[in-house]
């Protein structure tokens, strides 16, 4: 399924946030949005999963403007991880991934319902922790459980918010690496990462966002001192390695 985000535009309140936003994005992608605060990449994740309703502009997929579509139609093609939830849902961790059964359940969960829930908990280590609450689990677990609940939507298209936010680094690569594994079962993935240096580590492709426009988009060779520099208005030491790029922050040369 090919994601087409044609010229979007959004506001609140009449103040212009998302400036003409114009991408194309294939199955199986795997796409970070990074940018500074305030830049519109949690807009612009809510509208491409409808959550807001765009001014102007459109979602497409596969030339179908989301638009047209209903809502349990949606939610089976495309799930969304809010960023990291303050309080965790008062409830089991098996009920939790359930709700995300929601779109396929007319009266109540059949016994498909259950086999998916009970996969996705598989493939995800929770099935040891099924059966308690998810406020009881460490951050790194519950964010899993919020991963594995927008799974059991069976969706083509994963969008997450900050999926790192708040977990140490050993649990940060760890959502990472689940979420990358998740493009070679075709999933195409699109999730805004405050963090530079995981989404250069991680990103296949990177789309940076400044003041609601795409500043500049496009693979590892996006991330150059220059366009770091202007994004984040910090100086910034670039070390190459092993094909990767780090960047490091010029604590005396803050411009
Ligand atoms: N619910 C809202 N009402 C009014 N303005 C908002 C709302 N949410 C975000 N904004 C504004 O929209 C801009 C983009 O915000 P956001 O999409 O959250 O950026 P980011 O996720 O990149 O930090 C900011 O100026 C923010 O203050
Ligand atoms: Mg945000």
């Amino acid at each position: 399924m090919e994601i087409h985000l044609k010229n979007i535009e959004f506001s609140y309140d009449r103040i212009p946030v998302l400036k003409g936003i114009d991408a194309r994005i294939g199955k199986g992608e795997f796409v970070t949005l990074v940018g500074p605060n305030g830049s519109g990449k949690s807009t612009l994740i809510k509208c491409l999963n409808g959550i807001l309703k765009i001014r102007k502009g459109a979602v497409l997929l596969d030339d179908h403007n989301i638009s047209t579509y209903r809502s349990d139609r949606l939610a089976r093609v495309m799930a969304y991880v809010p960023q990291s939830e303050q309080k965790a849902i008062p409830m089991k961790v098996f009920d939790a991934v359930l709700l995300g059964r929601k779109p396929y359940i007319s009266w109540r969960p059949a016994r498909r319902d259950m086999e998916v829930v009970d996969e996705i908990l598989m493939r995800l280590n929770l099935e040891d922790v099924a059966m308690k609450e998810v406020q009881k689990l460490s951050g790194g677990q519950q964010q899993r459980v919020y991963i594995a609940r927008a799974l059991a939507q069976e969706p083509e298209v994963l969008l997450l918010d900050e999926p790192t936010a708040n977990l140490d680094l050993k649990h940060q690569m760890e959502v990472l690496d689940l979420l990358r594994s998740l493009t070679s079962r075709g999933i195409t993935v699109i999730m805004a990462l405050h963090d530079i240096n995981l989404a250069s580590l991680y990103g296949t492709r990177v789309m940076m966002m400044k003041e609601g426009k795409i500043f500049a988009s496009g693979g590892m060779e996006v991330f150059t001192a220059e366009n770091i520099e202007e994004l984040y208005d910090v100086k910034v030491h670039m070390i190459h390695e092993n094909g990767s790029v780090y960047i490091i922050p010029n604590r005396y040369e803050i411009k």
